[in-house]
């Protein structure tokens, strides 16, 4: 009942003609899929290129983060207006990198949500623990956090449009991937916590995206997991081979 979702996030990578390049050899690749969502969030500066690349693609565009404010003296943000005003969809908010070195805290993710939410956009909220917390027995207790204060003053109305991406920090990038057992057993408590803050009828329909070292070799066996509605995928996702593949996850 839960569409699946295949969300590349590019980070800072790819410049101009390695946009177009991927456009040109992507599109026919994923052309006839529409049973599930595929989305790319490049850099900032591409996401208009890309959504016009995409326009006859079941493909969509986000972005990597965003600002709460709709508009003032910020220099360097940008707002969900703006990503709005160019057919954005999707906005990544409370990404790891972003929340170890830029300063994101569990507050200014809720500003974030809440803003977009305000301007028809959809969030994909990234939490997890890093090894660290893993390791002390935590995990549960800070990634409860991070939904409890994410997620503060969110209207049930607008839960479904939120999609919420568990990501170890331990997984990003180090070719570490959680187990099927460990990402099922959090993607289940979130899915318990968000029952417990909203509606448990509510809760089974959020798309909750495992991310993490996601790769061709993993992604069936995470998408096997009953409570893994698809993936948040970052260096597998800059191929457009590799991306392919886990799209057409069986
Ligand atoms: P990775 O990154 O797939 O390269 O581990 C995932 C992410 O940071 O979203």
């Amino acid at each position: 009942m839960r569409r699946a979702m295949l969300a590349g996030n590019w980070k800072m990578f790819k410049n101009a003609r390695e946009v177009d390049a991927f456009a040109d050899d992507f599109i026919p690749l994923i052309e006839t899929v529409h049973d599930r969502d595929i989305l790319i969030c490049p850099a900032c500066i591409y996401i208009q290129r890309l959504i016009e690349a995409f326009r006859e693609s079941p493909a969509k565009v986000g972005a990597q983060n965003v600002y709460w404010e709709d508009a003032g003296a910020y220099t360097g943000e940008i707002s969900a207006p703006m990503l709005k005003s160019i057919g954005a969809q999707y906005a990544i908010i409370g990404h790891s990198e972003r929340r170890e070195y830029f300063n994101e805290t569990n507050a200014s993710v809720n500003k974030k949500i809440l803003a977009v939410l305000k301007h028809g956009l959809n969030p994909i909220v990234c939490i997890g623990e890093t090894l660290e917390e893993r390791e002390s027995q935590k995990a549960f207790d800070v990634i409860g956090l991070q939904i409890r204060e994410g997620l503060t003053g969110l209207g049930i109305d607008l839960l479904q449009e939120i999609v919420i991406a568990y990501e170890p920090v331990w997984a990003i990038g180090t070719g570490k991937t959680a187990t099927p057992d460990i990402a099922q057993e959090v993607h289940h408590y979130i899915r318990d916590v968000l029952a417990e803050l909203f509606d448990n009828e509510y809760a089974q329909t959020i798309r909750i995206l495992y991310g993490g070292s996601v790769k061709p070799e993993n992604i069936d066996i995470l998408m096997a997991q009953p409570d893994i509605d698809g993936a948040l995928v970052g260096g597998a996702s800059l191929d457009t081979k590799t991306f392919e593949r886990i799209v057409k996850f069986q």
